[in-house]
C-alpha cells in the first residue's frame, strides 16, 4: 500500500495533509525517516511511526457505544450532535453505525467499518433479534402480547414480523407500563409505530440486546469501548 494512503486510512489526515506530514519528515518506516509519499509499505509487517509513536493497523474495527439521547446516527449533521463525536481520539475513517437509533433512543449501538458484519446484522433474512426496554403510556396486557406476536399493520405493505412483548410493570395510577420488546426487523421508528397502532405511545426507549449480545451494564451512557472477539461472535 502507498504510504500516504495508509496514513489517510489511519485517520492521520486527508491525503494532501498526510503528504505534508511525510514531507516534513514526521514519518518513520522501520526506524528510518521517509519523506516520499509514494513509498510502498507493508501494513502488516512494517513498523510505521508518526511523531515517534507506532501506528497499529487494523483492517476491521468494532465499537460498542452506549448511545445517549440527543445524538443522531449519522456521519455528519448540520443540526445535531452525531454519535461519532462521542468516539473521542479514535480513527473515524470508514466507520458507520450498524443501523440507526432515533435521536431520543438510548443504548446498544455497534459502530464499525466492517460492511459484512453490518449486512449480516441488518439483513431481514437473518432475523437477528433486537431487544428494547421501553416506557409506554397505557396499560399493556395479554392482548398486546398477542397482537405483537401476530404482527401489526403499521402502515407498511406488510405486517410486522412476530415480536415478543414482555410486560415488566404496569402502573394504573400513572396509566403507564414498562416493557421489553424483541423484534427481528429494523423498520423506521418500528417500536414507536407498533405501540402507536395499539393506542399507546413510547416515552422512553433503550436498545438492550442484539442477537445474543447484551448491552454491557457497566458501560455508562455516552461511553464506548472496543468489542471483544467473543462478543463479535455473539452478535451474529
Ligand atoms: N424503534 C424505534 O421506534 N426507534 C428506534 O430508535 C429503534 C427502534
Amino acid at each position: 500500500m502507498r504510504l500516504d494512503k495508509y496514513l489517510a486510512d489511519m485517520g492521520i489526515g486527508t491525503r494532501s495533509q498526510v503528504k505534508q506530514i511525510i514531507k516534513k519528515g514526521m514519518i518513520q518506516i522501520n526506524n528510518a525517516i521517509c519523506t516520499n509519499a509514494d513509498c510502498k509499505i507493508n501494513e502488516n509487517t512494517d513498523i510505521i511511526c508518526y511523531n515517534g509513536k507506532p501506528l497499529i493497523y487494523e483492517e476491521s474495527r468494532y465499537y460498542l457505544l452506549n448511545k445517549p439521547m440527543g445524538y443522531v446516527c449519522a456521519n455528519k449533521d448540520n443540526l445535531h450532535k452525531t454519535v461519532f463525536e462521542l468516539l473521542k481520539g479514535e480513527n473515524l475513517k470508514g466507520l458507520f453505525t450498524v443501523g440507526r437509533l432515533d435521536i431520543d433512543t438510548e443504548g446498544l449501538l455497534i459502530i464499525t467499518n466492517d460492511g459484512k458484519l453490518s449486512h449480516d446484522l441488518l439483513s431481514p433474512s437473518k432475523h437477528i433479534e433486537k431487544t428494547y426496554y421501553a416506557h409506554i403510556t397505557g396499560i399493556a396486557d395479554a392482548s398486546h402480547i398477542d397482537l405483537c406476536q401476530k404482527g401489526l399493520d403499521i402502515g407498511d405493505d406488510k405486517l410486522t414480523k412476530p415480536a415478543r412483548l414482555v410486560i415488566l410493570e404496569t402502573n394504573p395510577m400513572s396509566n403507564t407500563s414498562k416493557i421489553e420488546i424483541t423484534i427481528t426487523e429494523g423498520r423506521y421508528h418500528q417500536v414507536k409505530r407498533m405501540f402507536h397502532v395499539m393506542g399507546m405511545e413510547v416515552t422512553y426507549l433503550k436498545r438492550i440486546a442484539m442477537g445474543n449480545f447484551v448491552l454491557d451494564a457497566s458501560l455508562p451512557s455516552g461511553q464506548f469501548r472496543r468489542l471483544h472477539d467473543d462478543e463479535l461472535k455473539k452478535l451474529t
